[in-house]
């Protein structure tokens, strides 16, 4: 076969193994018109570009490596090839944490443009008299227009993202995706160094591990009187309601202070068919009146506000009951650190449990039998 084709066959090849895969993971079919928008119809692309083109790279590379022995370091190919690499590897995780609604649609193409950009740039000076290398006016003009492209993209999209937050960000994800199960997003942390064992099915929605064990702990302690910060999309909730059903008795109560996340989530339990244990408030939990004596305290909302709430809530905790923190692992520094501290103070005595977003099971030392 002619070397051309060859090499533009192998790049084919790679991009569309890439586009694949890459679909596959994000959920999205090229029939169906759900999840698409234009950013992350780019996003999708850069990543194959990459490939395609350090696939095709390399094939031109190897009869030349074969027939001369050895691999030549300061070579346009292998910059290129290791370049190619290294963005492929680097868009690739982006998207993960894309998936993983830690970051927003369009950073990859943006990240893309830059870091394309800048390489072209740097094989001008790397190579000057290379005879394959394009310079001059023009060339400096497109790569740096791809980096100002690439930047603006990123000074647009990062600050709205940020601003609207991650949980609309999610929402937002959910009505255009629907639901679906992943591995579970936190980095190791020295007590769960395997975080990857765990799923999820969003960055702000308990593990599912998480939600099996607030139902186990429902139908193990009987609780009259249940109370849930942060609702978000009600997972906890209906797990733990569950437990309620099968015991047959009790109540929770859950409090969630965005409204348009608020609504999402009623909407969610009044469908469930578990609504008549469940009572809902649109309020901070920092402001919420509980009537009783609470027997289970699941504290899930802000992390800056859970030592507030938990500080505020402890009077009416009974003397054996529980009190659950979630997102208390070394990487939730600020939850674990309010634990220790309220510990420390002889408030409370901590179990903490090393799951990837760190569970805290608490008890209040006054008045325990
Ligand atoms: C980690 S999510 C809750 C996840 C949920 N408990 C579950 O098990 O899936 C945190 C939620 O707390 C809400 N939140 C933040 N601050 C709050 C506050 N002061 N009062 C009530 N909810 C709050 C956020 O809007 C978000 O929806």
């Amino acid at each position: 076969m002619n070397l051309l084709l060859y090499i533009l066959l192998a790049g084919l090849i790679a991009v569309v193994a890439v586009l694949r895969a890459d679909l596959r993971r994000r959920r999205l079919s090229l029939t169906r018109g759900s999840g698409w928008n234009t950013l992350s119809a780019l996003d999708v692309t850069a990543p194959a570009l990459i490939a395609g083109m350090t696939v095709a790279l390399l094939m031109a590379f190897i009869p030349g490596a074969v027939f001369y022995g050895f691999i030549p370091l300061h070579s346009l190919f292998t910059w290129g090839v290791a370049a190619g690499i290294l963005i492929f590897a680097f868009l690739w995780i982006e998207g993960r944490r894309q998936i993983q609604f830690q970051r927003p649609r369009g950073i990859v193409f943006g990240e893309f443009l830059i870091l394309a950009g800048a390489y072209k740039l740097l094989e001008t000076v790397a190579f000057p008299n290379h005879p394959a290398v394009p310079r001059g006016p023009v060339t400096i003009a497109l790569c740096s227009l791809a980096i100002l492209g690439g930047g603006v993209l990123i000074a647009i999209i990062v600050p709205r993202y940020l601003k609207q937050g991650e949980e609309r960000a999610i929402l937002e994800r959910l009505n255009d995706e629907g639901e679906s199960v992943q591995q579970e997003y936190t980095p190791p942390t020295p007590e769960c160094p395997h975080p990857e064992l765990w799923s999820m099915v969003d960055s702000q929605s308990s593990e599912l591990e998480i939600l099996d064990f607030l139902k186990s702990m429902v139908t193990t302690v009987k609780p009259r009187l249940i109370v849930e910060t942060g609702t978000f999309l009600g997972y906890g909730t209906l797990k733990m309601a569950e437990g309620l059903r099968e015991n047959g008795f009790g109540q929770i109560i859950t409090i969630e202070y965005d409204p348009v996340i608020f609504a999402k989530a009623k909407e969610r339990i009044d469908a469930s068919g578990l609504g008549d244990c469940i009572e809902y408030h649109n309020t901070s939990s920092l402001d919420t009146e509980i009537k009783g004596t609470i027997d289970i305290l699941y504290s899930d909302s802000a992390l800056s506000i859970r030592e507030q709430e938990i500080r505020r809530f402890l009077p009416q905790m009974e003397p054996c009951g529980l009190i659950m923190i979630h997102d208390a692992s070394s990487h939730f520094e600020v939850v674990r650190e309010a634990a220790l501290r309220l510990e420390q103070e002889g408030l409370i005595s901590v179990v903490l449990l090393p799951t990837p977003r760190g569970m805290v099971i608490a008890q209040k030392r006054e008045g325990r039998k």
